[in-house]
């Protein structure tokens, strides 16, 4: 796979699988563009890829700003090819009625509002490039049900929605646009947002191949997603949860 004179925005890049996925794209070649709320955790990141990246403070859930962060892309580096839309929140846990209206604004304002608003900037863009590959984060909540993430598991599923109308819109201007659906991931977020217990059952549940899955694990299919040997796969969701969603397995 190769991204020499490609340019790839990361939101979400100060930690986990958005800063996975810009090492890996600038390893392979990218210049890429690396957008998070947390400046500190860009720096780091920006530290650990050297010349071919930029970072821009950005907060995805304020449209103006989503807006700026395309406009540094196509200013800095001439043009937009590929935007992975990854920023999220877990969110304040609770069961739906125990949930303020503010808890269930700010992840929908994160996690769905912000995909639509990099993406409603990054298509223009992309449009006067030729085409792109838009990559937008769900979740194997996405796909299933959540207890006590009820505004997470909202916005994860129509972040899948939203990937499928923008594949029909775009597909034949040759954006292509597709999901990827994680499943236990070893980051910040599982690390702050689920207990000891929590997190030994999660490992239990993906037994399947003997371990959590690491942000590398995302980033692997990201970078072959957004390569042009996916240039059939368009509207599609990808789980990467080594079997979480397969179905059941009894302890042997
Ligand atoms: P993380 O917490 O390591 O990274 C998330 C990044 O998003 C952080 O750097 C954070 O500062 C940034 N962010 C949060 N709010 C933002 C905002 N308003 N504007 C810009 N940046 C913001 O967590 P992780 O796991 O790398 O999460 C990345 C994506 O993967 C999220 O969309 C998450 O929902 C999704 N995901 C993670 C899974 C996991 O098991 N870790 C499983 C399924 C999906």
């Amino acid at each position: 796979m190769e991204f020499s004179g490609k340019v790839v925005v990361v939101t979400g890049a100060a930690s986990g699988i958005g800063r996975a996925s810009a090492i890996q794209f600038a390893r392979l070649g990218a210049k890429v563009v690396l957008a998070d709320v947390n400046e500190a955790g860009l720096k780091e990141t920006l530290s650990l890829i050297g010349d071919n990246a930029v970072i821009v403070p950005t907060n995805v859930a304020d449209d103006v700003a989503c807006q700026a962060m395309v406009d540094v892309a196509v200013q800095t580096f001439g043009k937009l090819d590929v935007l992975f839309n990854n920023a999220g929140i877990a969110g304040v846990r609770g069961r739906t009625a125990d949930l303020s209206v503010a808890d269930w604004r700010r992840v929908i304002d994160i996690n769905l509002n912000g995909v639509f608003y990099c993406a409603r900037a990054a298509i223009p863009a992309m449009l006067a490039n030729g085409g792109g590959v838009i990559i937008n984060t769900a979740s194997v909540d996405g796909l299933v049900g959540m207890a006590t993430l009820s505004h997470y598991t909202a916005a994860k599923h129509a972040v899948i929605g939203l990937t499928k109308a923008c594949a029909l819109e775009y597909g034949k201007q040759n954006i292509r646009s597709v999901a990827i659906a994680p499943g236990y991931i070893r980051t910040a977020m599982t690390k702050d947002g689920l207990n000891e217990t929590e997190r030994a059952l999660f490992e239990t549940l993906v037994g399947q191949v003997g371990r959590a899955g690491e942000p590398e694990d995302v980033a692997n299919l990201v970078v072959w997603l957004a390569s042009d040997r996916a240039g059939y796969v368009n509207g599609s969701c990808h789980t990467v949860d080594a079997g979480l969603l397969a179905g059941f397995a009894l302890p042997a």
